[in-house]
């Protein structure tokens, strides 16, 4: 039985790995895509999404727009992290795939009416269309099966303040109405967090995209590094070279703020503990917000044992196993990006002629 996914994003570039991980596996069958405003604002975040989709070769999947502004402060974006675009260094073909007539918010909402406890909910950016869900149908938590969300941070410094994380950072009175909605729920309805005490355990490094890309039989092979000369992928397979064009300005970015030539792969973690929820081992608390303090504003903070006297409303991950976590998404994209774009195909068709293959439907 296929898992059902409904993912909300604010695409950016480990967004991007969490949507091309999710198409990869067929174990997921992804209903929806809610466009949230974060990395980059909403509108670009969804045309982000329709063009992926083009690039993977994907079937029709809804992509709903969410709202522009966060529920409470102005939007804040990150186009310094992600990318004008926010997909880093990639220029992906516009699509002309249709947007969905519906918002973001009623796809979460309509969506999980129609099918009750089947929905796995899956957040990699702000909760800003959850909480507005919510706000509409305030069932959600026990209409969905699950929800999994890549936020926050608990025993770690933050990395949008010293004590915030940037999908908090930019909506905190949406992330402390999703956690709030969710208190009631029983345990087995729990959001399992996915903080930055462990996402930033999941280091992508170049030799990541070397097996990537071998996996995909894309050549030339690009052994990245911090002296690559700026330029775009040349590697044959356009998912590889797309995705190598994303990930090469998040390896930049982490080395401009010295944390080496790599990339936290929050995103993606997150839509793997979706879908195989023993790659994380949880543990409950109670997790609330802080909206008005001066210098912790948008700080998630975890009551590990009790000390509110309420009940744990988040699953929050305290382990996992990072290899095993690269293993999975390597093989699993490696291996679509090779059947979308077999490579006796692409020895006779130009790099990125996605539009020819495209056209001929397959
Ligand atoms: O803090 C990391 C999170 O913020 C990730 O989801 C990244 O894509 C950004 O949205
Ligand atoms: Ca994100």
């Amino acid at each position: 039985m296929r898992q059902k996914i409904l993912i909300d994003v604010d695409t950016g570039i480990d967004d991007s790995l969490a949507l091309l991980y999710l198409l990869a596996s067929p174990e997921a069958h992804l209903i929806g895509i809610a466009a949230t405003a974060g990395n980059v604002p909403a509108a670009q975040v969804a045309a982000n999404n329709l063009a992926w989709l083009d690039v993977c070769r994907a079937p029709e999947i809804e992509v709903a727009l969410g709202a522009a502004q966060p529920l409470a402060i102005p939007l804040r974006t990150t186009e310094d992290t992600h990318g004008p675009c926010g997909i880093g260094y990639a220029e992906l073909p516009a699509s002309t795939r249709e947007l969905s007539a519906r918002s973001a918010a009623r796809l979460w909402v309509e969506q999980a009416r129609a099918q009750p406890g089947e929905i796995v909910g899956l957040c990699t950016g702000p909760l800003t269309n959850l909480a507005l869900a919510l706000r509409e149908e305030p069932r959600l938590p026990t209409l969905l099966r699950r929800l999994v969300i890549m936020g926050g941070a608990f025993h770690h410094p933050g990395n949008t303040t010293p004590t915030n994380e940037w999908n908090v950072h930019v909506d905190p009175e949406a992330a402390k109405a999703v956690f709030d909605a969710f208190s009631a729920a029983p345990p087995q309805r729990r959001p399992i967090v996915c903080a930055l005490d462990i996402t930033e355990t999941i280091e992508m490094r170049p030799h990541h995209l070397l097996r990537l890309a071998e996996r995909a039989q894309s050549l030339p092979l690009e052994h990245l590094s911090e002296s690559t000369p700026p330029g775009r992928s040349a590697t044959s397979n356009p998912v590889i070279a797309h995705l190598t064009d994303a990930v090469r300005f998040y390896f930049e970015f982490h080395q401009q703020h010295d944390q080496g030539y790599l990339a936290h792969m929050h995103d993606p973690f997150a839509a793997a503990v979706a879908l195989d929820s023993t790659l994380a081992r949880t543990r409950p608390a109670t997790v609330d917000v802080e909206l008005s303090g001066t210098l912790t504003r948008a700080t998630t903070v975890a009551d590990w044992s009790g000390m509110w006297g309420r009940e744990p409303n988040a699953d929050i991950v305290i382990d996992t196993d990072p290899a095993r976590f690269f293993d999975s998404m390597i093989a699993k994209i490696g291996d679509f990006a090779r059947n979308r774009y077999p490579p006796h195909e692409l020895a006779t068709t130009p790099t990125r002629d996605i539009s020819t293959a495209h056209e001929q439907g397959r």
